[in-house]
Order: C-alpha cells, then structure tokens, then sequence
C-alpha cells in the first residue's frame, strides 16, 4: 500500500542526531522546518549499548516546541520510569517488548498515565510481539536498525515485516499509526512508504542535512 499524495507520511526527526550542545535551538529549528513530531531516544547502557537522556531532559526540550514527543525507551526495565516520563511531557510512549516481563501491563500503564502506548519491533522481533496487544497501542514502531546507534544501514528484511503489520492494523479497525526508525533515507524511504509504513523516524537524514526543511520535504515526497 503505497502513500497517496492526499496522505503523506508523518515525519519524526530523531534527536539523536542534533547537536546536543544546542538541544533547544534543534528542537525549534526541525518544528520551523515542517517537522510533524520529535522523535527522542532514551538509551540506558544496558538494554542498548549507548547511553543518552533521561526525564529531565525531555522536560527542559518541552518548552522549545508544540510538537508530539514520541519517546522510544530503550531501557531495562521501563516500568520504574514510564510516570516521569509522561510527566515530562511525552506524548507517545514505545517500549520494547523485551524490556519487561508484563507487556501487556506495561502498555496499560502507559494509557493510564493519559499518553499513547506504543510498541518497538527490533530487527529480530517477529511480528507475532503484537499478538494481544495491538488493541492497546497508538503507534507500531519498526526498527530498521539494531538500537542503540543513528547512522546505521537499514536492514531490508525489515520490509517484509512493515507489509505484515501494516496488514495486522487495517484488520484491527483502529487508527494505529506504523512508524519506520533507523536507516531510513531518501534512497531508503520509497520502499518504507511502499511497505506500508505512515511515519519515518529519521536522524541523521534531517540533522546530518544543510537544509531541514529540504530533507524533511524530500522524505515526506519520497512515497510519491
Ligand atoms: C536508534 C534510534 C534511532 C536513530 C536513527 O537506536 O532508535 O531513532 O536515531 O538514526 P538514523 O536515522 O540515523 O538511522
Ligand atoms: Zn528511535
């Protein structure tokens, strides 16, 4: 299923790649140039093996822009820091299935916490993670990449995969949102949209670009 022009992909730039002595003037300059939502990756060095930001920073970032937080946790265990991060201000949250033994649970408190659930598929999570949980879910994130790292080449076996979830949410009758994170590129992103995929999370194709807003449009054109 191919985005039409009537629909085009969301685009979530992924902080990580910004330059983090200047966070607040990032966060503003990616929201001026068209940025649909912030993409932030908390890393613990442990679940991950890179360590980047915690609640505090999410917090202090929230002041700079009106954009949707969509804050992926790649952290073991989550549960302890699911509330400081909703208070934070983070809209979405997306935990790992292996990151805890309750995913069910996990995802429950994230809606009870009043922000949107969302599921991480790693490279080698197969589709079946989303069996009796899709119903609590906003957001599905594939990752085209092993977590931990921007920079990394996408790993097109991933593709397959973004066709099967994407076939999982048009059975589920809900508006869950696919989104697509980690090697995702203008020479990448056609066949992304293509497999089905609504949202690109994208760092070091936006920060690592001269022009925001040239690459922010290009991938946003890509499924064209
Ligand atoms: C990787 C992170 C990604 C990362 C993507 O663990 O989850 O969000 O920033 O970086 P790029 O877009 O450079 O592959
Ligand atoms: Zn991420």
């Amino acid at each position: 299923m191919a985005q039409s022009a009537a629909h085009p992909p969301l685009i979530a730039p992924s902080l990580l790649a910004a330059d983090f002595a200047r966070l607040g003037e990032e966060v503003a300059a990616v929201a001026a140039a068209g940025a649909d939502w912030l993409h932030l990756d908390v890393m613990d060095g442990h679940f991950v093996p890179n360590i980047t930001f915690g609640p505090s920073l999410v917090a202090a970032l929230r002041r700079h822009a009106a954009l949707p937080f969509d804050v992926h946790l790649m952290i073991a265990p989550a549960d302890p820091f699911l509330a400081a991060f909703a208070e934070a201000g983070a809209d979405h949250i997306l935990i790992h299935p292996e990151s805890g033994p309750h995913l069910h649970r996990s995802l429950q408190a994230i809606r009870a916490l009043g922000r949107k659930p969302g599921v991480v598929l790693d490279p080698a999570t197969p589709v079946a993670a989303l069996d009796y949980v899709l119903d609590l879910v906003d957001v599905v994130l594939v990752m085209g990449v092993n977590p931990g790292f921007g920079g990394q080449a996408f790993i097109h076996s991933q593709l397959g995969k973004i066709a099967e979830v994407r076939r999982r949410i048009a059975g589920c009758g809900r508006p869950v949102r696919l989104s697509v994170d980690g090697g995702v590129s203008r020479q990448t992103a056609a066949d992304i949209l293509a497999a089905g995929a609504d949202v690109l999370v994208a760092g070091s194709a936006v920060f690592g670009a001269p022009d925001y807003a040239a690459a922010i449009a290009a991938l946003r054109g890509a499924g064209r």
